[in-house]
């Protein structure tokens, strides 16, 4: 073969040390954040179905998550809550005895250095299931929903949250609750804004979780069309310019296109949601025997960290974390 000329690309492939050589993205615990369920009236755990591995958490539970999270590297933790009632304004969500309000002080208490992030939405708390108030007509009133959020959100501030993550899709949210949290002392609470969150069939074993499926109708017209990645830009600059310290890109897997467009359009740091569907499909098919769910866990999270993602919001977080 004298004389044929190719690149040796093998070279570089040859052991571990040198593929950890030239390796050109880092997976560290220090990037992931847990998503939990706190569940108001429950004192146990209550393994959710659709989420093998998952559960909705007491608040005794929630503490001994948190640590275990904690001593495997995680630095935080994103909440959502199952009030014991809704109504149709969500007034759970910004009740300052709320149950996500309640949890974040226990977590506080504990867990010290654990970072806790709070969603601000309304659809876990409304009989509805829509994300903000409706009109008498049944459409969302968007305007008339962002004082809940802020309110929501100066709540959650209050109770301890270093980060509060709208992820409701109303316009003009991330200014209202800029506004509210520094007219009540909270101006150091950051926001990670939901910012291009679509419409997604990926959310569906979430929804059994946090028992928030809408009763009629669908999100299409508040959360982004999956076809639009332009827009997405569009409207994380606009979440930006409202005051977002963080910008969210969510499903992640689906959307790489997205982290990878926002994260050349933007300084701050980007963050990725691997969302419910996306993690049921890989448990799924692991409980299945048909992947390898340690390799398939580690080539996903690896992903969206290629593909632009500071942060990676993942149920896989312990389970990936505890290996490192
Ligand atoms: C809305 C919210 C949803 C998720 C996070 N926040 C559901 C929705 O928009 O229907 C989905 C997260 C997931 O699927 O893991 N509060």
């Amino acid at each position: 073969m004298e004389g044929l000329e190719f690149r040796r690309h093998r070279r570089l492939r040859q052991s571990q040390a040198i593929r950890g050589l030239v390796r050109e993205t880092e997976l560290t615990p220090s990037h992931l954040v847990a998503p939990l369920f706190v569940e108001e009236g429950l004192d146990e755990r209550a393994p959710i179905e659709a989420m093998p591995g998952q559960s909705r958490l007491g608040l005794g539970p929630l503490v001994d998550e948190a640590r275990e999270l904690r001593e495997a590297g995680v630095p935080a933790v994103l909440l959502f809550g199952i009030p014991a009632a809704k109504d149709e304004q969500g007034t759970g969500a910004y009740n300052d005895q709320g149950i996500v309000q309640e949890a974040v002080r226990r977590l506080k208490d504990a867990v010290p250095e654990m970072l806790v992030i709070g969603d601000v939405c309304l659809c876990e708390y409304t009989s509805h299931g829509h994300c903000g108030l409706l009109s008498p007509a049944g459409d969302i009133d968007n305007d008339a929903s962002l004082p809940l959020l802020a309110d929501t959100a100066v709540s959650l501030a209050e109770a301890g949250c270093d980060i509060v993550a709208p992820s409701d899709m109303m316009d003009g949210r991330v200014a209202a609750i800029r506004e509210a949290l520094d007219g009540s002392g909270q101006s150091e609470t950051a926001i990670l804004s939901y910012a291009a969150k679509f419409s997604s069939a990926f959310y569906g074993p979430f929804r059994e979780a946090a028992d928030s499926a809408p009763m009629f109708g669908d999100r299409q017209g508040y959360q982004m069309d999956p076809a639009n990645a332009r827009m997405a830009r569009d409207e994380v600059l606009t979440d930006i310019e409202e005051g977002a310290d963080m910008v969210m890109v969510k499903p992640a897997l689906p959307y790489l296109d997205v982290i990878r467009s926002v994260r050349e359009a933007v300084d701050i740091p980007v963050a990725a949601y691997n969302v419910s569907g996306e993690y049921s499909l890989l448990k799924a098919a692991a409980a299945n025997g048909w992947i390898d769910e340690p390799l398939a866990i580690n080539e996903t999270l690896t992903s969206i960290r290629r593909a632009g993602a500071d942060i990676i919001i993942t149920y896989h977080a312990k389970e990936w974390a505890q290996k490192q």
